[in-house]
């Protein structure tokens, strides 16, 4: 029985807070991003940078001169978005790097050959994601959604940590940015089965991969406070946002989402700015305070994303998972 009303229950919780944050759009004017210092001279990583939210956030930072590597599966949607920001701007410095978020050999190549360039690494912004996608695997047998949105973006973060504590220094501190999602609030960590196993519901695995990136996002924080490394780590919500995300929505809801999507979500570029304040805030602020952001500025969120004992149980199945130390 449960099986049958799980799916329906977490469906119905995720398409109200979604009624809810649409509401609270429609309140509240789009952030306008202020003018953002320059970033010559800094290098990004961008996941899923070829479309979307992720697209505009290439475009901005190499807008300010960062050189931004697009992390995607997609070589053809990547070279694409290089082309079209090119054209814009005759000196943008952006580049694609072939990576599977789906596959954990891929990260790893991904990782080394970015290593072996001897760049340094001052923003990754841990962007890719799908949602309410059916019932699969990744290549090494994780749940999609926790195993693109959160596990991949973990491994990724894990092998670049070493360039990000090397390429950061006090008053100019290196940032990892996941882009998470309000659907975080409504999550629940089932840490004996992450992998979705016993109920399947693409609904909550979504909310799951997203409250997971906001614990990952804080348990990493502070460690780096402990160790006085100069990395600091954010979540953002960038809002409900008119991308190819919602294309896994049932037909008659796609068509509705459409419509609504015209009046009601944020533009990509409106997405991006929540993102971008939080990248930025660093060179804005020195050394930034990390934490949950959404519309632009810090915000609180719920209980379960401040237990440390959820977020060191999820760090540590985490590292078991990947096979790491
Ligand atoms: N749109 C919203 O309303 C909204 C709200 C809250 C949070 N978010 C979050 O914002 C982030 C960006 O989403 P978006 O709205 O910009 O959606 P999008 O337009 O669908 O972009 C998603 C990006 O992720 C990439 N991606 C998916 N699976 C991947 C994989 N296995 N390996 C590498 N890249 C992969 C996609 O590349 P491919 O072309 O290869 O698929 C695409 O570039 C996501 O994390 C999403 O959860 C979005």
């Amino acid at each position: 029985m449960w099986a049958l009303w799980f799916p329906l229950l977490s469906a119905f919780k995720l398409y109200l807070l979604g009624f809810k944050v649409l509401l609270a759009q429609l309140l509240n004017t789009p952030l306008k991003l202020p003018v953002m210092p320059r970033q010559d001279g800094k290098v990004a990583i961008v996941t899923g940078g070829g479309r979307g939210i992720g697209y505009e956030v290439v475009r901005h930072l190499a807008r300010l001169g960062a050189h931004v590597i697009i992390g995607g599966r997609d070589e053809q949607e990547g070279l694409a978005a290089i082309k079209r920001i090119c054209e814009e701007y005759k000196e943008a410095k952006v580049e694609f790097g072939k990576l599977d978020l789906a596959s954990l050999q891929s990260i790893r190549q991904f990782a080394e050959s970015f290593k072996k360039r001897k760049l340094p690494l001052n923003i990754l912004v841990n962007n890719a994601g799908l949602m309410l996608v059916p019932e699969g695997r990744t290549e090494d047998g994780f749940e999609q959604h926790f195993g693109v949105n959160y596990l991949g973006h973990f491994l990724l973060t894990w092998l670049l940590l070493d360039k990000l504590k090397d390429s950061g220094k006090a008053g100019h501190v290196s940032c990892v940015v996941n882009v998470s999602s309000s659907a975080h609030s409504i999550g629940e960590i089932r840490l004996n089965d992450l992998n979705s196993c016993q109920h399947y519901s693409a609904h909550a695995a979504y909310c799951q991969s997203k409250l997971a990136q906001v614990l990952f996002s804080s348990h990493l924080h502070q460690a780096m406070q402990r160790e006085a490394s100069p990395v600091v780590s954010y979540a953002v919500d960038p809002g409900m946002v008119d991308t190819a995300l919602y294309q896994q929505l049932y037909t008659p809801l796609r068509v509705a989402q459409s419509l609504i999507a015209r009046l009601l979500f944020r533009t990509p570029a409106e997405g991006a700015a929540t993102v971008l304040s939080a990248a930025l805030s660093p060179s804005l602020n020195g050394d930034a305070e990390g934490g949950y952001w959404a519309n632009g500025r810090r915000e609180m969120t719920t209980p379960p994303t401040f237990d440390p004992q959820l977020q060191l149980s999820l760090w540590e199945i985490s590292l078991q998972l990947l096979g790491l130390q």
